[in-house]
């Protein structure tokens, strides 16, 4: 979160004390004059830095005026004065920032800063979805891009999903496009899914034989995971709490303590009084939740940073506002009818 420095030897002071033993100290001191200059910049601008979760531990403690996951940002997004807003996440944060500021410059301080799960359905894929299952509601999680938005019902993120489901008054959804997202969903509602293959549906009889219709999507961090991996720990540390993103597998959600956003994971481990914590999800997270949690361990498992989020760096978040980079766009057709998924899924409490 934003310090409440004002020269750079009190930037440095405030990211010391928050990230001891997290950042090496030379790394933080370069990385203190990177901050400095960010919240200077920031506040000439009039602009909003939203960071989210998976931001690596020098960033995530610096300049952000409001950290969070998916939904959170979202919300914050839409509500937002300031202009321009700079979004620390991956693309489809910044466009879903976009499609609810069409007046505000967005700013992503990446070139790219992709997703596996965005890149994995095109829209063309959901109206062909439509056309199978005329009249069938479609619900496509936030990590998508502005085009397939566009040509859903309704957008959800892993904080608010089964409501999402819930609010649909259809006993059959398709649910896109991540597997293991909607598997989990399928779980927690009493609902079956079955999952067309690309090139035709003819193994499912419309109405009878499913509920939630799924996509092959994954998540290339979460779907690593294993029960293996949890069972390993759960040897060695008997009384670790486990704890996974609902992107990882039905299997390792099950084998999990508790499984939620990126945000409830950071609040479970906040108000729980266990010692030791094991995190199936982005490890810079990990060390986010450890500084913030010095008398509790992370077991150290974790070694897979998500590279799309990787990408987004105190160096280009100062280039973003120096030399407003990289402006996001979406085309106003798209943007109109993303917003109507977008909005529908903010209405939902
Ligand atoms: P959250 O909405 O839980 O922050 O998840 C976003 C994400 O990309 C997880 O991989
Ligand atoms: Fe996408 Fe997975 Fe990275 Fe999240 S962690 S941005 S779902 S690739």
């Amino acid at each position: 979160m934003a310090l409440t420095a004002t020269t750079l030897e009190e930037t440095y002071e405030q990211m010391a004390e928050r990230l001891e033993g997290i950042v090496p100290d030379i790394e933080l001191r370069y990385k203190a004059e990177l901050a400095y200059e960010i919240n200077k910049l920031k506040k000439e601008r009039g602009a909003i830095i939203l960071g989210h979760n998976y931001m690596e531990p020098a960033l995530y403690h610096s300049v952000p005026d409001v950290v969070g996951d998916s939904l959170e940002l979202s919300r914050k997004a839409a509500e937002t004065d300031a202009d321009p807003i700079v979004f620390c996440g991956v693309r489809f944060m910044a466009e879903t920032a976009k499609i609810l500021n069409p007046d505000k410059t967005v700013l992503l301080p990446a070139r790219i800063a992709g997703c596996s799960l965005a890149a994995s359905i095109t829209a063309e894929d959901v109206r062909n979805l439509r056309e199978q299952y005329p009249g069938v509601p479609i619900v496509t999680y936030i990590n998508t891009y502005a085009d397939v938005k566009a040509e859903c019902d309704i957008c959800c993120t892993s904080g608010n999903a089964h409501k999402v489901v819930e609010s649909l008054d259809s006993d059959t959804v398709i649910f896109l496009p991540d597997e293991y997202l909607a598997a989990n969903v399928a779980q927690e509602t009493d609902k079956r899914i079955v999952f067309p293959t690309i090139t035709g549906f003819s193994d499912l009889k419309p109405g009878l034989e499913y509920e939630m219709i799924g996509w092959h999507g994954r998540c290339e961090v979460h779907e690593q995971f294993t029960v293996q991996d949890i069972e390993n720990v759960r040897g060695q540390f008997p009384d670790v709490v486990v704890l996974s993103h609902p992107e990882c597998s039905p299997e390792v959600v099950a084998a999990s303590d508790f499984s939620g956003s990126t945000s409830r994971m950071v609040d479970y481990v906040r108000d729980m009084d266990a010692e030791r914590y094991l995190l199936l999800t982005e490890c810079s997270m990990g060390d986010n939740i450890a500084a913030e949690n010095p008398d509790k361990e992370m077991v150290g498992l974790c070694s897979i940073r998500c590279p799309h989020m990787n990408e987004i760096t105190l160096e280009d978040t100062l280039n973003a506002l120096e030399f407003n980079e990289q402006i996001i766009e979406v085309p106003e057709d798209i943007r109109v009818r993303a917003l109507k998924a977008v909005e529908r899924m903010l209405e939902i409490v």
